[in-house]
């Protein structure tokens, strides 16, 4: 099946191995981000999604803060192999903090009451979709990446640490960088479990 969509979305892989060159000036990696982040859809086109985007010793200090929040949570005999987690992070060449602006949540509840129970989840899902889109964004230029999840956290000592807007909530991080390793191979459940077509 020839699809260029498809062919984008079997790129994006989780890319553990991260190394710090990049394939592309950090200006055009920043701005790949942001138009992947502009482009992905949002209820009553809100567009609530924020991004903080970190390279080299911003990210550094960012897989830092990470690691002051776990130190006195992890077990003493656990933190080493956390620690080498954390750093494989770190080794990448920078960082996508994905942020939901809650006063835009808030906002369209009051605007469209009828939906105010839907307007969080929804929020839940245009970042989602804004996660995905710049993690396809950066396999089609190459640029290995993760998904990962520090918050809630991180989330205080991020935003004293860049500034971040009060009403900005962090959903996910998403460490990129040059590929150190292939990918091993992923399994799919049966379609016959996932899909039916009628008609
Ligand atoms: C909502 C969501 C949450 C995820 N959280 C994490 C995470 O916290 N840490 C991590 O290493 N991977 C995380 N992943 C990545 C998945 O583990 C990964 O996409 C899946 O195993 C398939 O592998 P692939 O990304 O190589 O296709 C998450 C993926 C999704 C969609």
């Amino acid at each position: 099946m020839s699809n260029v969509a498809l062919q984008a979305l079997k790129a994006r892989r989780s890319q553990y191995a991260l190394g710090k060159s990049l394939p592309l000036p950090k200006a055009e990696v920043a701005q790949l981000i942001q138009e992947a982040i502009r482009q992905s859809p949002s209820p009553f086109n809100s567009q609530s999604s924020r991004a903080i985007i970190l390279f080299d010793a911003e990210s550094d200090k960012f897989w830092e803060l990470v690691l002051a929040a776990l130190r006195p949570i992890v077990p003493a005999q656990a933190f080493g192999a956390t620690e080498g987690k954390i750093k494989s992070f770190a080794a990448g060449a920078g960082t996508v903090l994905f942020y939901e602006d809650q006063s835009v949540i808030k906002g369209l509840q009051e605007k469209f009451a009828l939906y105010a129970d839907n307007f969080p989840v929804w929020s839940e899902q245009v970042s989602g979709m804004a996660q995905l889109a710049v993690w396809t964004t950066l396999a089609a230029a190459n640029i290995g990446a993760s998904l990962q999840h520090y918050n809630p956290l991180v989330d205080d000592a991020a935003a004293a640490a860049w500034n971040v807007p009060a009403n900005w909530k962090l959903r996910a991080m998403m460490p990129f960088g040059s590929h150190q390793a292939g990918f091993g191979d992923k399994s799919f459940i049966s379609d016959s479990e996932r899909f039916r077509v009628f008609g």
